[in-house]
């Protein structure tokens, strides 16, 4: 069965809802999202989103802490056209109907309150109490259900890009995608004229994250099969506060609470972050996720405590009612005690290359959201950053596709997928079992601290492992669990790939054996060229 629509955006999150949306009046879209619709990184985003809202902030401000934190990889237009896009995004989000938190000030006028993450030098945190991803969510969901020209698609993963090149075709192009509709069990061929990439980062290659099961690098793996360039994948920033308890699965304690006073302390209670950086606890996120794990390893301690209870209880019930109830849940009074708390994987900084408008190197194929490179980053992502880059770049994608939408062609007959050598699979246990080694292995290996050595055990491991599930991949009916795992593979290997070249630490990336940047030389990012680059692309334009 085939569908045909002007844009095919893969991802239901902040980055591909808002591209939706802004695309409706112009364009029929369809909106895909492998699992329920509301099942992303987005929904379950607690701190908010940075812009310069408040008059005694700046653009200069906002642009130099977020190249500040990026540790000298941030592309500087990029971080400039983001930051001085900020207020525009926020106001159209406001306008959607997003109810951000508002406080009223001190001469009985209301403004909304801003509050602050780590590496940032002023407030300018705008948030939905701790809950702002949920609220971002299910307002721009609301509206894209009352749209006529967006099909949102629930439950219907993408499996591969269909491009020119594939189909033996003169000039390679990206044409749609195949797709499984999970409940139905068959795959679709979805016929665009441009396809976008939306599907957030890629949290679970590790075992510990705090990122829903959604989050398996779909679309990087699936740009990079295409023969685009992905880059900086070595930088996976780890938060340093997810509760410490068997069942809360890497429930996140946003850095907001930091912002607000929360002090990180050891078993006996003594505070230790000043020993580590000036800014204390709300030193960029590398900073406090390698002191935590220092003092964990150093005291064999299972975790660290965040304690906020010196603030009033009101204060802390009233802005962050999430974090408070899921930690009563688990026994722990934030109003009253210290909560354990460890790392987990949670933001991909590396992402498939892309330019100012979200365009990859595949003709007709967009990437935004967490799944890109922009430049925005650099080797470390600043708190709140990222559902900003998500709106930005969605209206920039956007603008770009509505300019080429009158002058481009509608998309070729596209071969049924095909099924006839393939049989369902009777042996679930080699997905279950290579998944769990895989995220262990990159936990333990290309984690928090690195070394040459664990890394070179890492690509050992994942190189036996692409090779069982491509076989497996070649001999079975494509499932859920089967695409997410070949993807997962695929981007786990990119990690290490981008992690062994670098030969220092920088940002998100320590290793023992470079155990600082190497300053001799101008920074680079680290670019994975596929094989058949330039017979795919012609002349690419580098950057
Ligand atoms: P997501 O919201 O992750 O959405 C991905 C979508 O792609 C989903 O709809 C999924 O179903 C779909 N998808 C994936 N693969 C496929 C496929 N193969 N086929 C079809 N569909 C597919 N950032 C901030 O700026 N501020 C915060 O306060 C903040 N807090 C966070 C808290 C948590 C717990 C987490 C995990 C992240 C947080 N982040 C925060 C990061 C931020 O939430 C994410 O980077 C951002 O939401 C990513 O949005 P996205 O639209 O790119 O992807
Ligand atoms: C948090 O609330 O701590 C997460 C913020 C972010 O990841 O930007």
């Amino acid at each position: 069965m085939s569908l045909e629509f002007d844009v095919l955006i893969m991802g239901s999150g902040a980055a591909g809802l808002s591209l939706a949306l802004h695309l409706a009046p112009s364009a029929r879209v369809a909106v895909l999202a492998k699992g329920e619709l509301s099942e992303g990184s987005t929904f379950y985003a607690q701190g908010g989103i940075s812009a310069v809202l408040d008059a005694d902030d700046s653009f200069e401000a906002h642009i130099a802490d977020t190249i500040d934190a990026g540790a000298g990889l941030c592309d500087p237009d990029t971080v400039r056209y983001t930051v001085e896009n900020g207020p525009k995004v926020i106001a159209w989000l406001i306008e959607r109907g997003v109810p951000f938190t508002r406080e009223k000030l001190d001469d009985g006028s209301e403004a909304y309150h801003l509050t602050r993450e780590g590496g940032h030098s002023a407030r300018r945190v705008v948030h939905a109490a701790d809950a702002t991803g949920r609220a971002i969510e299910t307002t721009l969901l609301d509206r894209a259900r009352a749209e006529a020209n967006i099909t949102l698609l629930e439950r219907h993963i993408a499996i591969d890009l269909i491009t020119g090149q594939k189909l033996g075709l003169r000039g390679n192009r990206c044409h749609g995608a195949y797709v499984l509709d999970r409940d139905a069990g068959r795959v679709l061929s979805i016929k665009a004229r441009f396809v976008v990439l939306a599907t957030g980062g890629a949290g679970k290659a590790y075992l510990y994250t705090s990122n829903p099961d959604a989050s398996t690098g779909d679309g990087i793996a699936m740009a990079w099969r295409a023969g685009c360039r992905v880059a900086n994948m070595e930088f996976v920033q780890f938060h340093p506060t997810c509760l410490y308890h068997p069942e809360a699965k890497s429930f996140l304690l946003t850095e907001a609470l930091r912002g607000e006073g929360a002090r990180l302390l050891r078993p006996d209670g003594t505070r230790f972050m000043d020993d580590f950086d000036a800014r204390g606890e709300l030193a960029p996120r590398d900073i406090v996720a390698r002191a935590i794990d220092h003092e964990m390893k150093r005291l064999g301690a299972e975790s660290m405590f965040l304690d906020i209870s010196h603030r009033p209880a009101d204060f802390i019930q009233s802005h962050f009612p999430t974090v408070y109830a899921r930690c009563l849940e688990y026994g722990y009074d934030l109003t009253r005690e210290p909560v354990p708390v460890v790392p987990a994987a949670h933001y991909t900084c590396g992402g498939v290359v892309t330019d100012h408008h979200g365009r990859t190197d595949l003709e007709g194929l967009y990437a935004i959201g967490e799944t890109a490179f922009t430049g925005l980053h650099g080797a470390n992502r600043m708190a709140s950053n990222s559902l900003l880059e998500c709106l930005v770049f969605s209206v920039a994608a956007c603008e770009d596709i509505i300019r080429r939408l009158p002058g481009s062609k509608p998309p070729p007959e596209l071969p049924d997928w095909d099924e006839s050598r393939v049989v369902d699979s009777d042996e679930m246990v080699v997905i279950s079992h290579n998944w769990d080694e895989l995220r262990r292995f990159m936990w333990d290996y290309v984690g928090i601290v690195r070394s040459t050595k664990r890394m070179e055990r890492a690509k050992h491991r994942v190189d036996l492992l692409a090779q069982e599930i491509d076989d497996y991949y070649g001999h079975f009916k494509v499932s859920n669990d089967l695409i997410e795992l070949r993807n997962l593979t695929q981007v786990a290997d990119m990690i290490i790939r981008c992690a062994r070249r670098r030969k220092e630490s920088r940002g998100l990336h320590y290793t023992l054996d470079y155990p600082r940047p190497d300053d001799g030389r101008e920074p680079l990012n680290t670019v994975l060229v596929p094989k058949n680059f330039a017979a795919l692309h012609g002349h690419p334009h580098w950057r």
